[in-house]
C-alpha cells in the first residue's frame, strides 16, 4: 500500500511530486523518492527516515537539476526489504534510464529475478518491485516501445500492482499499469497525472479516471491514451469526485484524528441524509438490487477488515433480530480461502471505508465468482468496492485521513442498520410503526454523539491518571461487544500498548488468568439488559485487583460502586449504542497515545489503506 504519483507536462514537476508524496504519506512512510526525466537524463532522489521521509526528500530535492517537465514520486510502505534507501523507489534498470514505482507484491518475483540475472542484469535492492525496471529494460532493448515493453514485462508477472514507467529515451511519457492496487489518471490543460489515489493531484487536474485491472496507460502532457493487457484499445470510467482538497486539511485541529472524531455528528447526518421518503419507505440511491430479491434474501455474509468489520459485527445484531435473517460475518482475509458456501439467496456485503482493501475486493469478488449478490458499503465514491458490487451504500463520513478510523465506523454502524431496516420494511418482520420508531432514533444519535464530545476533557483526564498502564482489556456483552473490540484496537494501534477487545462473557474461560493488579479492564455497560451479567464479570476482575473504568449511561447512578473510573454517555437505544460509546474509547485512546507521545494520524508500522494481500 504505498503511494504513487506521476506527472509529465508540468511547468512544476518538483512541486506536484513533493506535494502529492506529502497527501500520500498515510498510504506508507518508511520511505520516499522521485525520479525526474528528460531527454537522455533520469535524476533520482530518495530518503529512508520514517514519518520524516517526505520532509528528508524535500531537502535532498533542494540540489536537484531544473527544467524536468516530467517525473514520478513514490512513497514506501516495505513487504519485501528492509526500509532502508537502497530499497526504495523509484528503482533503476541497469543503464539508469528506465525509472519505475510500484504499489503491490510481484508474486513470483524469485523466479524472475533469477533469469534476469542469468542474463546479465544487476539489482541494487532487494525488492520484488526491482525485477519490473529489468522487465522493461529487456522488452526496450528488443526495440519495443515503452508502452508495449510495459505491456509485454506485464504478460510475465504474477500479483498485484499499480505502477509507473519513466525512460529517458522516451522522455514526457509515463506508462503506468493496474492490478489489484489502486489507480487515477488525472487531467488537466497541457498536463496529465497518474496517483494511487485522488488527493495527490485533487488541487491540480481537472478531470479524474479509474485505471481497471489489466489496463495498460500512456501519458503525455496532451492526454492518456489505453489498451489492455492484450493491447486492445479500452476507454476508461470518469470519477465523480465529490470532495475538495479543504475537506482534506485539518479544519485548524491538531491533527485529522481529533477533526474526524468531531466530525461524526455530520458523517452521522449526511449518512442519513435524504434516505426515508414522505411514505416511510426507506431508500438507497444505488440499490440496483430489486426488492423482490432483496425480500428473498435467505442468508447475509458480512466481510471486512479491521474497524469496518466491528461495524460488520455491530450490523449482525440489528439484521438478526430487526431483519429475522442469518447473518455470518467474515474477517475478509480468510474468507476466500476457506471454500465459502454460496447458496442462491446469499447477500454478500462488503463494508470498507475506503473501498481500496484488497482483502475485502478479493473476498466479494470470491463472492460474485460463487453467484452471490454483493453489495459494497463504502465511503469514497466510485472506489473499486464499490464499481464491483451490484449495489453501493455510501457513508457519505467524508475523506477519512487518519489511519485510525474513527467517523467511518459511526457511518458504516448507520448505514447498516439502515439497511437493516431496509430488509425488516421488504420482509415485514417489524411492524411500519416501530421502523419510523427506530429511524427517528437513528436520527437522532447524532445529538447524542455531541453531547458525549463536550466530554472530551473529562476521558482525557482518565486516560492522563492511567498513563503508566501497559495491559488493557475491554469487554462487552451483545453490541458492547464489537464495541469493546473497536475500542481496544483504536488503544493498541494509535498507543502501541497491550489491548484485547473480549465478550465479557468469555473473560472467565482463560483470560482471567492474566487479571492482576495493574492491569486495566473498559467495560462497556450501557445496556440495561446486559447490565447484571456484566457487573458479575466486572466483580470477578475487581476482586483480581484489576482496575476498572466502564463506559456507562447519565442514569446509571449506582454504577460508581464498582468502577474506578466512569466515561459517561447518553442513553440510547441498545442498537444504537455502538455509535455513542465508541467516541469516549475514541478519546481515551487518543489521549493515552498523545500522552505517550505517539503521532495519531500515522501510527507505526501502519497504512491507511491496505492494497496488498
Ligand atoms: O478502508 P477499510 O475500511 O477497508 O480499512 C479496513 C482496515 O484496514 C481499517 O479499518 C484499519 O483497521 C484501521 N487502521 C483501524 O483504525
Amino acid at each position: 500500500m504505498c503511494g504513487i504519483i506521476g506527472v509529465v507536462g508540468s511547468n512544476d514537476t518538483l512541486g506536484t511530486l513533493l506535494q502529492g508524496l506529502a497527501r500520500l504519506e498515510y498510504r506508507g512512510y518508511d520511505s520516499a523518492g522521485i525520479a525526474l526525466v528528460r531527454p537522455g537524463q533520469t535524476w533520482r532522489a530518495r530518503c529512508a527516515s520514517g514519518t520524516e521521509s517526505v520532509a528528508a526528500l524535500r531537502v535532498e530535492c533542494e540540489d536537484a537539476p531544473t527544467g524536468f517537465r516530467s517525473g514520478i514520486g513514490h512513497t514506501r510502505w516495505a513487504t519485501h526489504g528492509a526500509p532502508e534507501a537502497q530499497n526504495a523507489h523509484p528503482h533503476l534498470d541497469c543503464s539508469g534510464a528506465i525509472a519505475i514505482i510500484h504499489n503491490g507484491i510481484i508474486e513470483n518475483h524469485t523466479e524472475l529475478r533469477g533469469q534476469l540475472e542469468a542474463k546479465g542484469h544487476i539489482f541494487s535492492s532487494v525488492t520484488d518491485s526491482e525485477v519490473l525496471a529489468h522487465l522493461v529494460e529487456e522488452s526496450r532493448a528488443a526495440g519495443l516501445d515503452l508502452m508495449e515493453a510495459v505491456r509485454a514485462s506485464l504478460l510475465v508477472v504474477r500479483g498485484a500492482f499499480a505502477l509507473a514507467v519513466m525512460d529517458a529515451n522516451e522522455a514526457d511519457v509515463i506508462v503506468a499499469a493496474r492490478r489489484i492496487s489502486p489507480l487515477v489518471v488525472g487531467t488537466a490543460p497541457g498536463v496529465t497525472y497518474i496517483a494511487s489515489d485522488v488527493p495527490a493531484i485533487l488541487d491540480r487536474a481537472s478531470a479524474f479516471y479509474a485505471v481497471d485491472d489489466d489496463e495498460v496507460v500512456r501519458l503525455a502532457p496532451e492526454g492518456f491514451r489505453v489498451i489492455d493487457l492484450e493491447g486492445v484499445p479500452v476507454r476508461l470510467h470518469q470519477l465523480t469526485i465529490d470532495w475538495n482538497l479543504e475537506t482534506a486539511e485539518k479544519g485548524g485541529y491538531d491533527d485529522f484524528m481529533t477533526k474526524e472524531i468531531n466530525e461524526q455528528p455530520d458523517a452521522l447526518r449526511a449518512t442519513l441524509l435524504d434516505r426515508r421518503r414522505r411514505d416511510g419507505t426507506i431508500t438507497f440511491d444505488e440499490m440496483r438490487i430489486s426488492d423482490d430479491e432483496l425480500r428473498d434474501v435467505k442468508r447475509v455474509v458480512l466481510v471486512a477488515a479491521g474497524t469496518s468489520h466491528h461495524a460488520a459485527l455491530v450490523a449482525k445484531y440489528a439484521l438478526e433480530r430487526w431483519a429475522r435473517i442469518g447473518v455470518d460475518v467474515d474477517i475478509a482475509s480468510e474468507y476466500r480461502y476457506r471454500d465459502p458456501i454460496v447458496e442462491i439467496g446469499t447477500l454478500v456485503i462488503g463494508v470498507s471505508q475506503s473501498g481500496e482493501t484488497i482483502d475485502t475486493i478479493q473476498a466479494m469478488r470470491e463472492a460474485k465468482r460463487r453467484g452471490a449478490r454483493v453489495i459494497a458499503i463504502s465511503n469514497i465514491v466510485d472506489s473499486s468496492l464499490a464499481r464491483e458490487a451490484d449495489a453501493v451504500i455510501y457513508t457519505r463520513a467524508g475523506l477519512e485521513v487518519s489511519v485510525a478510523s474513527t467517523k467511518a465506523f459511526v457511518a458504516q454502524v448507520a448505514a447498516l442498520e439502515l439497511l437493516a431496516l431496509r430488509l425488516a420494511q421488504l420482509r415485514a418482520t417489524l411492524p411500519p410503526d416501530d421502523i419510523d420508531a427506530l429511524f427517528l432514533g437513528l436520527k437522532a444519535v447524532g445529538a447524542q454523539v455531541k453531547t458525549t464530545l463536550e466530554r472530551r476533557s473529562a476521558v482525557a483526564q482518565v486516560a492522563a491518571e492511567l498513563i503508566g498502564a501497559r495491559d488493557f482489556f475491554f469487554i462487552g456483552r451483545h453490541v458492547g461487544y464489537p464495541t469493546a473490540l473497536e475500542g481496544a484496537l483504536k488503544l493498541k494501534e494509535l498507543s502501541y500498548l497491550h489491548a484485547e477487545g473480549y465478550p465479557a462473557g468469555e473473560l472467565k474461560h482463560g483470560p482471567l488468568a492474566l487479571i492482576e493488579p495493574g492491569v486495566v479492564v473498559v467495560a462497556v455497560v450501557t445496556d440495561r439488559a446486559m447490565r447484571e451479567k456484566i457487573l458479575s464479570n466486572l466483580a470477578e476482575v475487581k476482586a483480581r485487583g484489576a482496575t476498572v473504568v466502564v463506559v456507562a449511561t447519565d442514569d446509571d447512578e449506582a454504577i460508581g460502586a464498582v468502577a474506578d473510573y466512569v466515561l459517561r454517555v447518553p442513553a440510547t437505544e441498545p442498537m444504537f449504542s455502538p455509535m455513542v460509546d465508541i467516541v469516549p474509547l475514541q478519546i481515551f485512546a487518543y489521549s493515552m497515545a498523545r500522552g505517550l507521545g505517539r503521532n495519531v494520524d500515522r501510527p507505526r508500522n501502519l497504512a491507511k489503506t491496505v492494497t496488498v494481500e
